[in-house]
């Protein structure tokens, strides 16, 4: 049965939620389901803007029949050619002869790469506008926001911003689809960085070209793939994006990650997470690499300012779930963060020069001193190390 509802002027939003996807893009832990957006526009002529992913197709048909009320689909505008949003363009174009994709060249080049057709397709570039009646939509390109064919889309008639990935988030959407419905500060602004942090935090020089392009247009709305959709006051929405897309944190303040065998190297980071709070350090994080999910634990690289990595050494390297957040940090070009070590070898510690060495790789990375270096486990010796350590991110915090 269908379940739509009317967002702006002319237009419905079709989406549906999959609360039984444990991981999305079969990588992603989604413990809060996950939101696939979709919106049609009734003008002259009707306009989809993006497609559905398989899992819920069914009640996005149910969706679409509905808004068209009898009418015929005549444009599928085409913003991101990933399945999770185009799974259902071969069952459209035969429900709907006459549909015209619209999309970027490239996306239509992957439209025959995935589903081996060639669409009556009409190619769009930067600023090229379609005409649906009272509506015209203007596109802009977004080369990898998330993907190299990405368009947005401005509907002049209600301000609406239709922004793909950008402003997306993790997490099934419950009737309430507007941000200022919900509690998003406290419920939902996590799983937007999370989503932001891993899905596109790689391209933030791509996401600020884009914002760059975007700061002339009247933005009423933003309309995004997934997540929570944003009204009235977009503004904070928009400059969170700016910060990210730099890379800048949101909290001064410490995130502690530690790979932790027998539990020494976890002592040694509570311990110095006391410590910090006894220099006065407000929001402090401990965060045990192997029972957080790395998803999570970049999304705290993306919102914490210094951090701290306390790893094992374990087959003379950096223990495993250490090593690959630490690379996924790197894949994602963090940069610009002030960085500590405390390393554990019961007879050969290897792993705090290996950490120096790929957080030393990466841009604008500060590494204090002294990097604390625990022997099994912590003594009056290594303890004394980790106050200096405390002593150091408290000054760098002043
Ligand atoms: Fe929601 Fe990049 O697909």
């Amino acid at each position: 049965m269908y379940n739509i509802r009317k967002v702006q002027t002319d237009t419905w939003w079709l989406g549906a939620s999959d609360r039984r996807l444990a991981l999305f893009e079969n990588a992603y832990p989604t413990p809060g389901g996950m939101a696939y957006n979709n919106y049609l526009i009734l003008d002259d002529k009707t306009c989809l803007m993006d497609g559905i992913d398989d899992a819920v197709s069914r009640q996005f048909m149910d969706n679409l029949v509905k808004a068209l009320d009898g009418r015929s689909l005549d444009y599928m505008v085409v913003q991101h050619m990933e399945p999770d949003h185009c799974a259902i363009i071969p069952e459209l174009l035969n429900r709907y002869p006459e549909l015209r994709i619209v999309g970027s060249q490239k996306a239509v080049q992957m439209i025959k790469q995935f589903y081996h057709i060639d669409v009556d397709a009409v190619t769009v570039k930067e600023k090229d506008t379609l005409e649906l009646g009272h509506h015209t939509l203007t596109f802009y390109t977004a080369p990898m926001v998330h993907w190299p064919e990405v368009i947005v889309t401005y509907d002049d008639v209600t301000g609406a911003l239709f922004s793909a990935d950008a402003f997306g988030a993790f997490g099934a959407l419950s009737g309430n689809i507007f941000a200022d419905e919900v509690d998003w500060e406290h419920d939902h602004k996590d799983e937007t960085r999370r989503y932001y942090a891993n899905i596109v935090g790689k391209y933030g020089i791509q996401v600020n070209a884009l914002l760059k392009k975007l700061s002339d247009i009247d933005i009423k709305c933003i309309l995004p793939l997934h997540g929570h959709l944003f009204r009235n006051d977009i503004s904070e929405i928009i400059g969170l994006y700016k910060k990210w897309a730099g890379w800048v944190p949101e909290k001064q303040s410490v995130a502690i990650f530690y790979g932790s065998v027998y539990g020494n190297t976890a002592n040694a980071s509570d311990i110095l997470a006391m410590d910090l709070a006894e220099h006065g350090i407000k929001d402090v994080k401990v965060y045990d690499v192997s029972k957080t999910d790395t998803s999570t634990l970049l999304e705290k690289a993306f919102e914490y300012s210094h951090l701290v990595f306390a790893s094992s050494t374990y087959n003379a390297e950096i223990f495993d779930n250490m090593h690959t957040f630490l690379t996924d940090m790197k894949n994602h070009n963090l940069s610009g963060r002030t960085v500590g070590f405390m390393e554990n070898g019961s007879w050969a510690s290897q792993s705090g020069k290996k950490m120096t060495d790929l957080i030393g790789s990466m841009k604008n990375m500060t590494i204090l001193e002294p990097m604390v270096t625990i022997t099994s486990s912590v003594d009056e010796s290594s303890r004394e190390k980790i106050d200096e350590l405390a002593k150091a991110l408290a000054e760098s915090l002043e």
